[in-house]
């Protein structure tokens, strides 16, 4: 088998991955990436965050025009969607990223493998692609992410019964539609297929959806997505789910049977470390898979290094993409640090919801004293204009230094405003510092001058 050699070899071409090969090739490091997909760009770019933002638009634009058009006095006849069109175009817009990566690739010098990759020892990985090959280096940096996880008591057939994956990419509409899981993934997806006419119900094993997320905001969006059709039951554990011919059965604990055509199972996902010869280095998991690391991103093996979804804490694109950078920088030196105190996160549902640092519950059980400000978008101006003046911003600040330790948004463009708060905590800014920020008029951005000022209690637009 053929044996080649790199200074540093990335396993995993996901956004941590290939963040990671493009940074390192820029800092003159001899760099080459392992994925055993066609295309580069992981879970994130090929089955994840963009193709579901690619149908989130798409479902979104055919509801807006079948229930929000009139109240702008536009008329509509006939409105159809074509659901083989939203998903050509989901296709082409992953294709066209994925080709990106390829081409950056290309340009900075990156060495692209493709195959599933495996360790051998500590400096070298077996690619077995249609050309197998050796990889040797002197640094490795696992970047292998995370899958759906699976329930024994779900009979998954990845057809109508399946996970995220298969849900963005149903043949047709269906009738009914079981969503397991009220986090991140099963309300996007039942917002989507809700949107195209599915009947769709959530089941949520604890008492609130979206675990994690501000208490009031998660409310906030139960109410709002309950008015948009969903039909979301927390406090519901399903026990099995199986399919009989045709339908799917899905049985709760305490005895309620419910029927669907599909069923999507959203509780989590799960580290892909297994499966990787992590065994043949000695490198140990910890019981759910995730593999530990030092501030330097360093396993207990000082030449394998490990980043993004398969190091646990919160599965985003965007840490992963951040700790790559860190993790590369440190690797020849430099003082880059990750700031987990300030990583936003976003639900791409209808209103978005946008959060960055801690919630009010965090807050209460760490015992720090704070005050809050808010805004309702029913006082911004823009908001009207979009016609989207439901939601809220929320800022959390230090009640004794005013420093803001959270902001919560649900509302338009939540995704996008949340940004701005997430600059200001990076710098330490007080409340104050923004409330003294002249913002544009009339945007959305003045909801978060606003909450800002409402922290003081001299909020002008509001009572
Ligand atoms: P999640 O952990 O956010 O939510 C899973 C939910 O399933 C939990 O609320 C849990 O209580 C519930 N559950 C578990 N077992 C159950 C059962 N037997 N019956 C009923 N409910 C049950 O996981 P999710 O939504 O699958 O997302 C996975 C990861 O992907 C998350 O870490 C998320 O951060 C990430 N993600 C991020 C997105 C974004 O940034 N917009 C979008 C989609 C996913």
């Amino acid at each position: 088998m053929k044996t080649v050699r790199h200074e540093l070899v990335v396993l995993g071409g996901g956004p941590a991955g290939y963040v990671a090969a493009l940074r390192a090739a820029q800092l003159g490091i001899d760099v080459a990436c392992i994925d055993e997909n066609n295309q580069f760009g992981g879970t994130c770019l090929r089955v994840g965050c963009i193709p579901s933002k690619a149908l989130l638009e798409s479902s979104h634009l055919y509801h807006e025009a079948k229930h929000g058009f009139s109240a702008h006095g536009i008329k509509l006849d006939g409105l159809q969607f074509d659901l083989d069109a939203m998903m050509t175009r989901k296709k082409k817009i992953v294709d066209t990223l994925t080709g990106g990566i390829d081409m950056l690739f290309k340009k900075r010098g990156v060495t692209p493998y493709r195959g599933r990759g495996k360790f051998k020892d500590n400096e070298t990985i077996q690619v077995d692609g249609d050309e197998p090959v050796l990889v040797q280096a002197d640094q490795i940096l696992v970047c292998t992410g995370s899958r759906p996880a699976r329930l024994s008591f779900i009979e998954e057939d990845g057809d109508r019964i399946g996970n995220s994956t298969t849900a963005l990419s149903f043949p047709d509409v269906p009738e009914r539609l079981i969503v397991i899981g009220g986090g991140y993934i099963g309300l996007e997806m039942s917002s989507v297929w809700n949107r195209l006419g599915s009947k769709v119900i959530v089941l949520e094993a604890l008492d609130r959806i979206m675990p994690g997320i501000d208490g009031e905001v998660a409310q906030l969006a139960h109410r709002t997505l309950k008015k948009q059709g969903l039909d979301i039951r927390t406090s519901t554990f399903v026990d099995s789910a199986k399919r009989e011919g045709d339908e799917c059965v899905v049985k709760i604990k305490g005895g309620e049977t419910l029927r669907a055509d599909r069923v999507l199972l959203a509780t989590g996902r799960t580290p892909a470390t297994d499966n990787i010869g992590l065994e043949a280095i000695g490198l140990e998991t910890d019981k759910r898979g995730f593999i530990s690391v030092n501030e330097e991103f360093q396993t207990s093996l000082e030449s394998v290094y490990a980043i993004g979804d398969c190091i646990g804490g919160a599965m985003l694109a965007h840490k992963a993409m951040e700790e790559a950078i860190v993790c590369v920088e440190r690797m020849v030196g430099m003082k880059s640090h990750m700031n987990y105190d300030v990583i936003p996160a976003v639900v791409y549902t209808h209103p978005e919801i946008g959060m960055v640092g801690q919630t009010e519950e965090q807050l209460k059980e760490a015992g720090i004293e704070y005050k809050k400000g808010i805004c309702p978008f029913g006082a911004n101006g823009r908001a009207h204009t979009l016609g989207e003046s439901d939601g809220r911003v929320k800022i959390l600040a230090d009640a004794k230094t005013d420093r803001v330790l959270g902001v919560h948004i649900i509302g338009a463009r939540a995704g996008d405003l949340i940004a701005e708060a997430a600059t200001a905590m990076e710098f330490g800014a007080s409340s104050e510092d923004i409330a003294r920020t002249c913002h544009a008029h009339p945007t959305l951005s003045e909801a978060v001058h606003e909450a800002a000022l409402a922290v003081a209690g001299r909020a002008i637009h509001t009572v």
